[in-house]
């Protein structure tokens, strides 16, 4: 794709983002050219989902069209073809996160699937009396695994905390790392608050303790140049549908070398070495992780979606989405009786979760789609977090590589009658 427009370095990596084609990229997503009833459709639900560009959809069509077989087993002409792309939607994924080698990547349903799988696998290295390291400000899938594994496994469960600003209190996280600490977990970026976090600085930490680091890159991967080797990270996990791919396929990487000694999540076809009525032996990893028939076509959607990002550029991206994400906390803040769950910070993702003193989140965001405007409203997956920071629910805008200013106003000026309206 031409459309990114970067000034490069000597070593080709990029310096600065001139500009993306907004225009030309928005051309690409049939949904984005909806409207709802006489309004321009500002999708500002990204957090949530993305949309699809047709190059997605089309990919997916190919492969259901022309070679909808089973993967890793037949030796006929279609069955290879769909193994192929599989695998190369693998290697994809692999390159996307730059990790060491594809079959670092294990295919799941999505983020909370690969953390479920995670603390099922880990489950059997831990003792009564060992810890697990979350953060107040995780989504529930990155916090509900590990109550299940405390309640199963008798283990302590900590939280480190968050603080007034919608930051993860560093202090307080390093001052609960300890020898005793066996996994931590943590987000990459909150996706309530989107403050993000120095997961390469905390999984050294984690590593200096002896224990096994997983972050949680659903609001991650999507929206930067994300490397596995450069954060240092065991573990990390990541949900397709959130960068422009299908539903129903998501990530979890794992340093080879970890996953080799996890036993198996569940137990079926694809995952054996040989199976006899005694006994089996299993696959070595990513086989043994993926028991059953695959989501093959999303797979194959995914690796379309990584083609686009890559080709736009990821770090494009990110730079497009900061800029934005200064317009839209800029624009929120002038809107009288607005409170930000957290605060802006310069270089802040582009999630903003927000309450007005006069109407209650759901019929904000109920008279915000009678304008065009999608955004979520509710605890989005994250109770504990609006309850620290004294919300019981927020309304959340979220940006994404084709949103614009225009669809920023659109959302403020939708706010302000919502106050003439409810105030
Ligand atoms: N985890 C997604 C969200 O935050 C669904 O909306």
């Amino acid at each position: 794709m031409d459309r990114q427009l970067l000034e490069r370095t000597d070593t080709g990596m990029p310096t600065r983002a001139v500009a993306l084609d907004i225009d030309k990229i928005r051309a690409d997503f049939p949904a984005l050219k909806r409207r709802v009833g006489d309004f321009h459709l500002a999708y500002l639900d990204n957090t949530a989902a993305t949309m699809k560009p047709r190059q997605v959809i089309e990919a997916i069509s190919e492969f259901y069209s022309l070679r909808p077989a089973n993967v890793h087993r037949g030796i006929h002409l279609l069955s290879e073809e769909s193994t192929d792309a599989f695998e190369a939607a693998r290697a994809k994924v692999a390159t996307l996160l730059n990790a060491a080698r594809a079959d670092e990547i294990v295919f799941t349903r999505n983020t909370t699937e690969a953390i479920n799988m995670a603390a099922f696998c880990l489950a059997e290295r831990l003792k009564p009396g060992d810890e697990v390291l979350c953060t107040a400000l995780e989504h529930h899938a990155d916090l509900i695994p590990w109550q299940v594994l405390r309640d199963r496994k008798g283990i302590e469960l900590r939280f480190a905390a968050v603080r007034p600003d919608g930051r993860l209190d560093l202090e307080d996280w390093y001052s609960q790392l300890s020898e005793r600490t066996k996994i931590a977990a943590f987000a990459m970026v909150s996706n309530v608050s989107g403050s993000e976090n120095p997961v390469a600085e905390m999984c050294a930490a984690v590593r200096r303790v002896g224990a096994i680091s997983l972050v949680d890159a659903a609001q991650g991967v999507p929206h930067m140049p994300v490397d596995v080797q450069a954060i240092g990270c065991d573990l990390l996990a990541c949900s397709a549908y959130k960068m422009l791919a299908p539903f129903g396929i998501g990530a979890l990487y794992g340093r080879y070398s970890l996953l080799e000694q996890l036993p198996p999540y569940q137990t079926g076809g694809s995952m054996i070495s040989s199976v006899s009525l005694e006994q089996t032996y299993f696959a070595p990893p990513p086989s043994r992780f993926e028991a059953g028939t695959p989501a093959v076509g999303d797979a194959v959607g995914w690796a379309a979606a990584i083609d686009y990002l890559q080709g736009v550029g990821m770090q494009a991206l990110h730079e497009r989405e900061l800029e934005l994400s200064r317009y839209l906390h800029e624009r929120l803040s002038e809107v009288p009786g607005l409170k930000m769950l957290g605060e802006y910070y310069p270089g802040k993702p582009g999630i903003a979760s927000f309450g007005l003193d006069c109407a209650h989140p759901h019929d904000i965001a109920q008279f915000l789609n009678e304008e065009g405007v999608a955004v979520r409203a509710g605890h989005h997956c994250a109770e504990p977090l609006h309850r620290a920071l004294g919300f019981d629910s927020t309304v959340r805008a979220s940006l994404y590589l084709y949103n614009t200013e225009a669809e920023v106003d659109q959302l403020i000026h939708a706010l302000h009658t919502v106050r003439e309206i409810f105030a």
